[in-house]
């Protein structure tokens, strides 16, 4: 049955006002599509509506034409600008959420650091070399003469069980302490002489938390005419104030050692538990920090520096130790666990 004008005019406004509605309604854009193949589609009611202008008289037709015609013009006009609000709204998100501030300077590399020892180390050879003395090096890889001989410890010495020694095939050993770099010293500086050395050392003993097979030692050494027990204590406590950057509570008795008469030493009162006993001070409230004391006239003969004329202190301090008490570390070990957890601390 052919639809009349009216009706048909009606149904496109009904159609014109439910999809106005509905696209200023839309939350987000598949309800907008919706809207759009319900209403503009070729299934949609304007194809619809469309199809029933061929009933009409041509008069009508024409009308009702150009009227469809500008109901789908408008719900389109209406559809992309609804679209375009959704787009510029999605865009804004993705600004927002996507934020890079290019002005921003890069992080760069991670930043190492020196390791605590180094630090330590550097920190007294600055000491030091404002007091005069020179900064030494000697092997790692020493001779028996050097390490041993030479400092007053023939080979039949108890002394040199005391420090257990990794000898190596060819005769050569793994230097046991710093003290070979003050023979190599007095071999190669006339006196008067001051000199430190920093190194590493070897000896095969059981590890714990105040014991390493390898840890560091830093040697020291004054000839001149007239040294005395007094200058060795002033250079000792000069050097434990400067570490601690206050007076270090200290202790001296009497050690053996056969390149020094008479030889000490020196203990600092445990910074790890404040001299109450742990298992670092092996509960004593006291660390052996470093052995010193006059060097023997034997070992200023050896060298070629005539005793008769010549005097001189000597200490070897335990570098290792040192810097566990500086930074109050409770396992030695840590020292050289290469732990990164550790070591990013410093
Ligand atoms: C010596 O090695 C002597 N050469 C020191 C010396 C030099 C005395 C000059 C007189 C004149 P000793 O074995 O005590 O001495 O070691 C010196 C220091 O090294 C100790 O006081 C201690 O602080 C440290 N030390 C010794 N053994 C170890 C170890 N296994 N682990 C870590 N530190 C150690």
């Amino acid at each position: 049955m052919p639809e009349s004008a009216l009706s048909l005019e009606t149904a496109l406004s009904e159609l014109e006002a439910r999809a106005r509605e509905r696209i200023a309604a839309a939350a987000e854009p598949e309800e907008l599509e919706a809207v759009r193949v319900e209403a503009l589609g070729r299934k949609g009611t304007l194809a619809q509506i469309s199809r029933q202008l061929a009933g009409l008289p041509a008069a009508e037709r024409a009308r009702i034409g150009r009227l469809l015609n500008s109901v789908k013009q408008e719900l389109e006009q209406r559809l992309a600008a609804r679209q375009a609000e959704f787009e510029q709204r999605a865009l804004e998100a993705r600004l927002e959420a996507e934020w890079l501030d290019l002005t921003r300077p890069a992080p760069g590399p991670r930043r190492g650091s020196l390791h605590p020892i180094t630090q330590l180390q550097r920190e007294i050879e600055d000491l030091f070399v404002s007091l005069g003395f020179t900064v030494l090096d000697g092997p790692e890889v020493e001779t028996e003469y050097h390490n041993f001989d030479a400092l007053n410890i023939p080979p039949d010495h108890p002394a040199r069980d005391v420090q257990d020694t990794f000898w190596l095939e060819d005769g050569h050993l793994l230097r046991t302490h710093t003290s070979p770099v003050q023979v190599r010293g007095m071999e190669r500086l006339r006196p008067p002489l001051r000199m430190i050395a920093p190194g590493r050392v070897f000896r095969n003993e059981e590890v714990d938390a105040s014991h390493e097979h390898t840890f560091y030692q830093l040697e020291g050494m004054m000839i001149d005419r007239e040294v005395s027990i007094a200058h060795l204590v002033y250079f000792m406590k000069t050097l434990l104030n400067h570490v601690f950057r206050r007076e270090a509570s200290v202790r001296l008795r009497p050690g053996y050692f056969p390149f020094v008469e008479p030889g000490f030493e020196l203990d600092l009162e445990c910074l790890v538990c404040g001299g109450r006993g742990c298992p670092v001070c092996k509960q004593s409230g006291w660390v052996e920090m470093l052995g010193c004391g006059l060097v023997h006239p034997n070992v200023l003969r050896t060298s070629g520096i005539d005793p008769r004329q010549w005097m001189g202190f000597a200490f070897g301090l335990g570098l290792t130790r040192l810097a566990m008490m500086r930074y109050g570390l409770d396992d030695i070990r840590l020292m050289q666990s290469g732990d990164l957890r550790f070591l990013r601390q410093f």
